[in-house]
């Protein structure tokens, strides 16, 4: 018999995403059912999910929910991946326009606690006795982050659930935490609020409620795995994380590679590969015309594609970005964030016409397009859980300038002598988490790419010819799967 996999989360591409826990949510389960897995995804019904599943048919009505009493529960297909998904259907909560934790001025929902509570406590019944599903059982419960943290806490404290639980941590920043009275609200024992349990500070963290009751701890690189044991990373959480710290598995995230890779990209005006690289002169050609910069084959065009926050690091970019164009390169971002660096990036581009682009949003086809038209992409990200457009850039034949943090640290191998040697190299690593730092890794990679190309092309396709896939992380959740069950 397969072993049967609920994987729950908060977004998945294609149908909804903030970020790459939905890149992680759309790949991951599709290379485990590759595997033989019989897996499910749970995520909410949010009007997009809904509109974009053709198959939606009710499959059962769950009870005993907090604040709303119930909700259908739907079950459809992912068109390519034929991967089956059970969306909770509860209007209130999960139809509304806005995004799946913020509303169109980025206000948090007041009601998150609630949507997300609901989330996983339907995780914890269909990983009950009284689920109301009797066709599937799962035996694994699989959480991704704060979004699901409190699955656990029902499962072991409420429905005495018999599946085993494991709790991926793609992002320490984020954690749920909400005032005392919610406890009560979302039907949870006033016993598990304590320093042994979901309380911490005072309030109700579903991030910690998941790592105390998980019966495994993932993280989305082996790197952050021993970073957040410390006070630099866990975001106070490192005290529990180093009680489990034996626990803890750090398994570096897979790629799409049917999404993202340039020999097949529908993004692209031309495909290319790591033997046929003219096509990405093309793409850079083609992404300088649609983004109004001066077409000029020669100026390295650096690119960035990033949510801006301040784990991303990129104000460290800010002081040195006019030298960067005075001096020949051409610049490109794509993002949104916080309000100041989005508008100091417009001013610079502002400032700059024909030499920087500064796209503020979201959107799909132009994050494929830089990723593929420019000659380097900048990630010197603070802290980086995993990262996955540092990877996209390895795939394209972008080499990515990044820090020496987490998924960033275990995926980019320095262009230093001895890696160049080796055939390794295929990225720049800063040495010093600073605005100078970052400028002296740039200033490295551009002295390269003017004055070594026959290195330069060779770096590129040591990324690309890497296998980035999920080939061999998707059998690691599996052993660690397979582990927890027997
Ligand atoms: P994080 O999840 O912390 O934001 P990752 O590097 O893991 O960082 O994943 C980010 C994902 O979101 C990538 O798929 C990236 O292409 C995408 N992304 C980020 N910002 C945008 C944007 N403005 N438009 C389109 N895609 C974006
Ligand atoms: C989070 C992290 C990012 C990681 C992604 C998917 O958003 O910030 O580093 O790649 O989750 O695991």
């Amino acid at each position: 018999m397969p072993m049967k996999v609920l994987f729950v989360s908060s977004e998945v591409f294609p149908l909804i995403k903030t970020g790459g826990l939905a890149d992680v949510s759309g790949s991951l389960p599709t290379a485990l059912q590759g595997l033989g897995v019989d897996i499910r995804i749970l995520m909410p019904g949010y009007t997009a999910v809904i509109n974009q599943l053709k198959d939606l048919q009710l499959i059962a009505t769950v009870h005993q929910l907090p604040h709303i009493g119930t909700a259908e529960l739907l079950l459809g297909t992912i068109e390519h991946t034929q991967v089956k998904v059970m969306v909770i259907k509860a209007k209130s909560l999960y139809e509304r326009e806005g995004g799946p934790y913020a509303d169109t001025n980025g206000q948090e929902w007041q009601d998150n606690p609630i949507r997300f509570g609901v989330l996983s406590k339907v995780a914890a019944i269909l990983a009950s006795d009284h689920s109301p599903i009797s066709d599937w059982q799962p035996g694994i419960v699989h959480c991704n982050d704060w979004q699901t943290g409190l699955a656990p806490a029902y499962m072991k404290l409420v429905d005495q659930s018999k599946a085993k639980s494991i709790i991926s941590l793609h992002n320490m920043a984020f954690q749920g935490s909400y005032p005392p009275h919610w406890v009560t609200t979302l039907g949870l024992p006033s016993a598990g609020f304590s320093i042994e349990g979901y309380e911490y500070h005072g309030q109700l963290s579903f991030l910690k409620a998941g790592i105390f009751y998980a019966d495994a701890i993932s993280t989305v690189s082996p790197r952050y795995a021993k970073e957040i044991q410390t006070a630099a990373f866990g975001f106070g959480l490192e005290g529990l994380l180093t009680k489990r710290g034996d626990e803890i598995k750090g398994i570096l995230n897979g790629i799409e590679t049917e999404e993202w890779n340039p020999e097949t990209d529908q993004h692209l005006i031309k495909n290319y590969s790591s033997t046929k690289l003219a096509g990405k002169k093309q793409v850079k050609k083609a992404l300088q015309e649609k983004l109004g910069l001066n077409i000029d084959a020669n100026a390295p065009l650096l690119g960035v594609v990033s949510r801006l926050t301040y784990q991303k690091g990129l104000d460290m970019l800010l002081p040195h970005l006019q030298k960067l164009i005075d001096s020949g390169c051409q610049f490109a971002l794509l993002g949104g964030g916080e309000s100041a660096l989005e508008t100091a990036f417009q001013s610079l581009a502002a400032a700059n016409p024909g030499r920087i682009s500064v796209t503020i949003g979201y959107n799909e086809p132009l994050s494929h397009q830089i990723m593929a038209g420019c000659d380097m992409f900048i990630m010197p990200s603070r802290f980086e859980p995993c990262g996955l457009n540092q990877l996209y850039g390895l795939a394209y034949g972008t080499p990515p300038i990044v820090n020496a943090t987490g998924g960033l640290a275990d995926s980019v191998v320095d262009s230093n002598i001895a890696h160049i040697e080796n055939k390794t190299a295929n990225g720049f690593v800063m040495v010093e988490a600073s605005a100078e730092g970052l400028m002296a890794c740039i200033m490295r990679a551009l002295d390269m790419f003017h004055h070594a190309k026959k290195t330069w092309r060779q770096i590129q396709k040591n990324g690309m010819s890497q296998n980035l896939s999920w080939d061999n992380s998707a059998k690691e959740y599996l052993a660690l799967y397979q582990k927890l069950v027997s």
